[in-house]
């Protein structure tokens, strides 16, 4: 089991397979992109496997996402889907993507195992997408979604981050376009991981406002209690129900207290939070030749150490070095 100092437990383990993306989302990287891992540092997959394996066998971990960066950039992708699966206990698994390269990808994932894929779209607007990720590959995204929804990939998901005076009109129009088509939205709050180190609270779209423009056309009404558990979205009801919408208010209502998450970065190094200063190198334990039990025995040790929240309302909160791009998200 990896528990903390606080009781919480980890049972969802989030794997990033590589730190390079296809887009260059304002919010995440510079136009130029990021100096990238070095190949030889990345896990390899016979690595990540078995750390996963690792993970379920000895570590109660029950649920795994795959990360980037972009995971589908990650040639051996479905082969690592494939080998998950084949694991006992077989942990749940979902895959986090901008969706790009999804249409081609979508039923393969499905059948090496894959349960479920969320999908990030900011925009219906191809000239906001394009002011946004610095690339024109709107119709992709949408050709993703449809094949991710019609290989069964399900329930579909749609992460939207809403950025002032870009596309913080859209979250109506975003939600009906979601319920039209039979994909759960989720909005999530700007976060200081950005590599550019840009964030400023007062110029980030908080979960209030949010909330106050989907209202202009929707009637939204709390989830029943207990539903949310240890999610980072806390839902609404549409107009009664039965769908949903969702809002990740990592900075105005932190939901850290039940945090069920340990993270594994593409080059092997343990995260026990999206914030954490501090990483544990299981790398190099793989490499110099650790057994399982010592592999194990570091990650317990890792999540001791995990604080009790991101510390962003710290007045001394500082953001980690490494970017979201290069943690997984
Ligand atoms: P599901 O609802 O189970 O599909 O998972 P999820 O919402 O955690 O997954 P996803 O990868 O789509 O993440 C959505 C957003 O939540 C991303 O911006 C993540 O960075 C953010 N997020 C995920 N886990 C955490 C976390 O532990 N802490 C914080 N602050 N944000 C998180
Ligand atoms: N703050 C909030 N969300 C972010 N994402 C990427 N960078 C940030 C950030 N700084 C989102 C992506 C994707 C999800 C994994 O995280 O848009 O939907
Ligand atoms: Fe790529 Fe995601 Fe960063 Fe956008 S937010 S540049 S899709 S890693």
């Amino acid at each position: 089991m990896l528990i903390d100092t606080y009781g919480r437990v980890a049972t969802d383990l989030r794997v990033s397979l590589t730190d390079r993306c296809n887009l260059r989302c304002t919010y995440c990287m510079p136009e130029e992109g990021l100096q990238w891992l070095a190949k030889p540092d990345l896990l390899t997959d016979d690595e990540i496997v078995r750390l996963v394996d690792i993970a379920v066998t000895s570590l109660g971990i029950e649920e795994v996402r795959f990360t980037g960066g972009e995971p589908l950039l990650r040639p051996g992708l479905v082969g690592i889907v494939e080998r998950v699966a084949a694991l006992t206990p077989r942990p749940r698994m979902s895959l986090t993507t901008n969706g790009i390269g999804l249409k081609r990808t979508a039923a393969a994932l499905k059948a090496a195992g894959l349960d479920r894929v969320n999908v990030s779209l900011d925009t219906l607007r191809p000239e906001v997408f394009k002011a946004l990720s610095r690339r024109d590959r709107h119709q992709d995204v949408l050709d993703g979604l449809e094949a991710a929804r019609t290989a069964g990939l399900t329930p579909v998901k749609v992460n939207a981050v809403l950025m002032p005076g870009l596309n913080d009109d859209e979250a109506p129009d975003l939600l009906a376009w979601a319920l039209d088509h039979g994909y759960e939205l989720r909005f999530i709050e700007q976060m200081p991981l950005d590599a550019q180190h840009g964030w400023k609270r007062d110029g980030m779209v908080t979960a209030g406002d949010i909330l106050a423009s989907l209202r202009t056309r929707f009637e939204l009404t709390p989830e029943g209690q207990g539903e949310r558990g240890s999610a980072p979205a806390e839902r609404w009801l549409v107009d009664g129900g039965p769908h949903r919408v969702g809002v990740i208010a990592s900075v105005t209502r932190p939901f850290c207290a039940a945090c069920d998450r340990t993270r594994l970065t593409a080059d092997g190094q343990i995260r026990t939070c999206l914030f954490a200063t501090e990483e544990t190198d299981l790398r190099a334990a793989l490499r110099s030749d650790a057994g399982d039990e010592e592999i194990a025995r570091i990650w317990r040790l890792a999540m001791w150490g995990k604080k009790a929240g991101s510390g962003l309302d710290d007045p001394s909160f500082l953001q980690p070095d490494r970017p979201m791009s290069a943690i997984g998200g």
